[in-house]
């Protein structure tokens, strides 16, 4: 399948600008700031309007919760996430709350939120990258996260940081250009 690393249409700026950096500042962010992260969340669409993604967030002034997050992670995760000043663990509602039926669209929904907090996060000079590298059961477990939700991904928010400070392999990841399929391998105008 074709990749390209250019633009090859107009898109918002947001879009644009938004990467999944690994080096992050250890700069804070302010509380507002992430009110708005999470206020942006609140304005996603969902089915039934359900709103069915629910946060727990944890900044580095709050080292005991931050670092139970960040013991969650997977050992690739943990070299670079270690400076981020802010980590989201982002879960999914499984059933309605109206109906108290299985809501199977909570996992999309909250797919959704998510973009809309890291497009916010661009907008405040922030970068965010998601993560589903972590043991599960331990999430479970240390947040006491009841059956009713399934846990989606963790995220990573802060400033950009300098890549010199990643090792190598990350480094240089960091700086490759970022490829995406052509919309030919995935946009189809007839049935397949
Ligand atoms: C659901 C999901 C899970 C991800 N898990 C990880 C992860 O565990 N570790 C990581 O470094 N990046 C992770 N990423 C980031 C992706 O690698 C990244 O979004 C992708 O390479 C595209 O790069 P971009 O976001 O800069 O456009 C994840 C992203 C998503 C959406």
């Amino acid at each position: 399948m074709e990749k390209s690393s250019s633009i090859e249409h107009p898109v918002l700026e947001l879009i644009k600008k938004r990467r999944s950096i690994r080096a992050f500042s250890n700069e804070p962010i302010a509380a507002d700031k992430i009110c708005s992260l999470f206020e942006a969340t609140r304005w996603a669409p969902s089915s039934s309007n359900e709103q069915p993604w629910v946060y727990i967030y944890a900044t580095q002034e709050q080292p005991e919760l931050w670092n139970k997050m960040f013991e969650c992670l997977n050992e690739g995760n943990k070299i670079w996430v270690k400076d981020a000043p802010l980590l989201i663990l982002s879960l999914a509602r499984k059933e309605f709350t109206t109906y108290g039926s299985a809501n199977a669209h909570a996992m999309y929904d909250l797919g959704g939120a998510n973009s809309f907090l890291s497009l916010q996060a661009v907008e405040m000079g922030l970068q965010v990258r998601q993560m589903a590298g972590f043991n599960h059961l331990k999430a479970v477990e240390s947040f006491n996260i009841p059956n009713l939700y399934d846990v989606g991904v963790f995220i990573a928010v802060g400033y950009p940081g300098d890549p010199d400070n990643l090792p190598e392999k990350l480094k240089q990841r960091e700086l490759a250009p970022r490829e995406r399929f052509l919309q030919q391998e995935f946009v189809m105008n007839k049935p397949f």
